[in-house]
């Protein structure tokens, strides 16, 4: 397998030999040429390589701005949740996601582990990723309050307020082409609306020119099975998203 570096070295010395080519045609009146196709074989590998760097480069962009946001969340206290959290709960998953889940506020085992959705709300989670072949570790998950409300009450308005700019941050940072919003609270906040969740979900919306779908809580599907199917119809629509996404 031939390094990056000796691939370059290959390309350059194509580019002369042609450019010596190009000219030498020119001088003796030739308007078409042939390349072999060894030459093309490597000017598409050369290709592929850069496009591969420049992804790394925009990944590591979007890593050192997850990592900035994390950091201006250190010891945050721009809302009284602070007196009561034990972890800031500030997100996970891919960079480059295509896919973002958006949920409430963390719970109990979150506050405790400092990671969204681990607890039994989390575990549903996770088997509706799976269910659309997809784990855990290809999309992001984060939610509108990066700590826990006492006693998992609903987040208040000024809670909200102070804790939304980190999540649009993410999502600019991440850029998904879906946002899957779980629950009232996450559909009502990124949609700017108080329609009932019922309402809204089973259709195709947008945030900020990305497509969002909202569907119920994993943790309202925990006490309510009988909306599973309501669930499934709705991963059923971004599965149909996701596909077309990576099929083009
Ligand atoms: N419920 C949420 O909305 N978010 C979590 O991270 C866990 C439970």
């Amino acid at each position: 397998m031939k390094t990056k570096e000796s691939l370059l070295q290959d390309f350059r010395e194509i580019l002369v030999d042609l450019k010596e080519f190009l000219n030498y045609q020119k001088n003796i009146g030739m308007e078409g040429f042939h390349f072999s196709s060894g030459v093309i074989d490597k000017a598409t590998l050369y290709q592929t390589i850069e496009m591969d760097g420049s992804d790394t480069r925009a990944c590591e962009e979007r890593l050192t701005t997850l990592k900035a946001i994390r950091n201006q969340l250190t010891g945050c206290k721009r809302c009284k949740l602070h007196l009561e959290r034990r972890n800031i709960v500030v997100g996970e998953g891919k960079e480059n996601a295509k896919l973002f889940f958006v949920g409430e506020a963390p719970g109990r085992d979150e506050d405790i582990k400092g990671e969204p959705f681990v607890g039994k709300a989390g575990q549903l989670l996770t088997r509706i990723i799976n269910a659309i072949n997809l784990a855990r570790e290809d999309v992001y998950i984060s939610n509108i309050i990066k700590c826990r409300p006492p006693g998992n009450r609903n987040p208040e308005p000024d809670e909200i307020a102070a804790c939304k700019p980190f999540l649009i941050e993410q999502i600019q940072v991440i850029k998904p082409e879906v946002i899957c919003t779980l629950g009232t609270c996450a559909t009502q906040t990124l949609l700017g609306t108080d329609e009932k969740i019922s309402e809204l979900r089973g259709r195709l919306h947008h945030y900020d020119g990305i497509k969002l779908i909202p569907t119920y809580h994993p943790a309202f599907l925990l006490r309510n099975p009988n909306f599973r199917r309501h669930v499934w119809e709705d991963m059923q629509m971004i599965q149909k998203e996701y596909l077309l996404l990576t099929s083009n």
